[in-house]
């Protein structure tokens, strides 16, 4: 019999409201591992020989999907204690087929990069996600994976669920990202992990490089050469992957929520400790400096391989800023929050090369305009442009957002309705948890004020 007065399991409080707080946001919080680092952690911990303990592994459902993923192919894997897992690989080469198929939920960082290491083991899988995943394009990957002798069958589009037979016979490439992608770069690299000879990457535009790393970390013959103004990543075929502990840093990509929130309530003064600053991933801190941003940097030191530090962040007035094109893969993932920024900064603020937000989770340069718009803010989009008028007073908000399955628009106007005249409802909070499963209780304990509604 269900107990009546049981709480509610807090996946049932679907809405949200943000308002402003009755107090500055003050406090010390550290953020979730990050979220690429640990895909990648656990991919290659199954790939090696010997077991690879993490640590401070993000244990949000993107992160747990890639976890079940190579669970359903043969690698031991198992919780020790809150953020530290150990990995018991297969071998690069021994992953089996799975029974089933492959559910990968919201994450298009495991459904591209784990295609990459299945297109060359000779076996079929079948993959599929969740409504968002399912719109998302992977002809992105399909086409240099196929170079490699792998065969895949989609819905039209190449959109998921997918069915992929591996190549036995796989053909090592010389790949030019024809779009600046950490993702499709890494499929391509890990697909000539099991595959004779030497597999390499053009960029023409340095896009984050954990996967570069931790290759070399867990054995695997690494070059990085300059060309063309970009860099060439080559990987030997055949590598001895060897098992090798993992300490993940801090996300700075969910950094970004709790420190613009913190920039825009006023008297605010919070702390993130252990926050990666890995360079290609840096843009927003960069950005929010030209902004005026008072962000400084304590105890830089070295972890797991990443430059980290912990971030003290004050409140202050934001002026407009250009963000030039050339910025736009170091952060990707962070134009929500900065458009949350832009609108409560003095000024214009124009952002040029946003065209690969339109295949994240969502249509994320659509989601940020319309919901800017509803919550009363001038904004513009002319081809990858956003352009977002701030006054330098409080927007009036009001709105209620769809969220449409991404979780860094859910965070992103969470964070506009702690500054904003009237609170920001967004219709659906649960996709928060394939990053920042902590997400609504940090932020309370720094003074946020988020009301569960029905
Ligand atoms: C990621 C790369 C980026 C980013 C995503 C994570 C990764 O995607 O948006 O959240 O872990 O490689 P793209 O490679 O498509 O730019």
């Amino acid at each position: 019999m269900p107990d009546d007065h049981a709480p509610l399991p807090s996946a049932l409080a679907v809405g949200l409201a943000a308002g402003r707080p009755a107090a500055p946001l003050n406090g010390t919080i550290a953020v979730p591992g990050d979220k690429s680092i640990s895909h990648r952690a656990l991919m290659l911990g199954a790939l090696a020989v010997g077991r690879t303990e993490i640590t401070g592994l993000l244990e949000g459902d993107d992160v747990l999907a890639t976890a079940a993923a190579l669970r359903a192919m043969g690698a031991a894997i198992e919780r020790r204690s809150e953020g530290t897992w150990e990995v018991d690989g297969v071998g690069l080469g021994g992953l089996a087929e799975p029974d089933g198929v492959i559910d990968l939920g919201n994450s298009g960082t495991a459904a591209r990069v784990l295609l990459g290491i299945l297109a060359t083991h000779p076996f079929t899988v079948f993959v599929t996600g969740d409504a968002s995943l399912r719109r998302r394009p992977m002809n992105r990957v399909i086409e240099p994976l196929s170079r490699f002798g792998a065969r895949f069958v989609t819905r039209e589009g190449g959109r998921l669920p997918l069915a992929v037979t591996g190549a036995s016979d796989p053909v090592p490439q010389i790949y030019r990202l024809p779009v600046p992608s950490a993702q499709v770069k890494s499929a391509v690299l890990l697909a000539g992990l099991n595959t004779p000879g030497a597999t390499s990457v053009v960029e023409k535009e340095p896009t984050r490089d954990h996967t570069e790393r931790m290759l070399g970390h867990f054995g695997a013959t690494v070059t990085v050469e300059p060309e063309a103004g970009g860099r060439r990543i080559t990987v030997a075929g055949y590598p001895e992957l060897t098992a090798a502990p993992i300490a993940v840093p801090g996300d700075p990509s969910s950094a970004a929520f709790p420190l613009v929130a913190a920039l825009l309530v006023p008297g605010s003064e919070v702390t993130i400790a252990g926050v990666g600053l890995n360079p290609t991933r840096t843009g927003l801190l960069l950005s929010l400096a030209e902004m005026g941003a008072d962000i400084a940097y304590l105890d830089r030191r070295t972890e797991g391989g990443e430059p980290v530090a912990d971030l003290r962040v004050r409140a202050g007035e934001l002026r407009g800023a250009v963000i030039p094109a050339e910025r736009a893969p170091s952060m990707i993932d962070e134009y929500p929050i900065l458009a949350m920024a832009a609108a409560c900064a003095k000024g214009r603020t124009v952002m040029h090369g946003l065209g690969e937000l339109r295949v994240k989770e969502s249509d994320r340069l659509t989601a940020v305009a319309t919901g800017l718009a509803a919550c009363g803010i001038t904004v513009a989009v002319e081809g990858d442009m956003l352009t977002v008028e701030g006054t330098g007073t409080p927007p009036q908000g009001g709105a209620l957002i769809g969220t449409q399955l991404d979780h860094r628009i859910a965070m992103a106007f969470l964070v506009l309705g702690l500054a904003t005249r009237k609170p920001v409802r967004i219709d659906d909070a649960r996709t928060i948890a394939t990053s920042f499963p902590d997400f609504v209780p940090l932020m309370r304990r720094l003074g946020a004020a988020f009301q569960e509604e029905a």
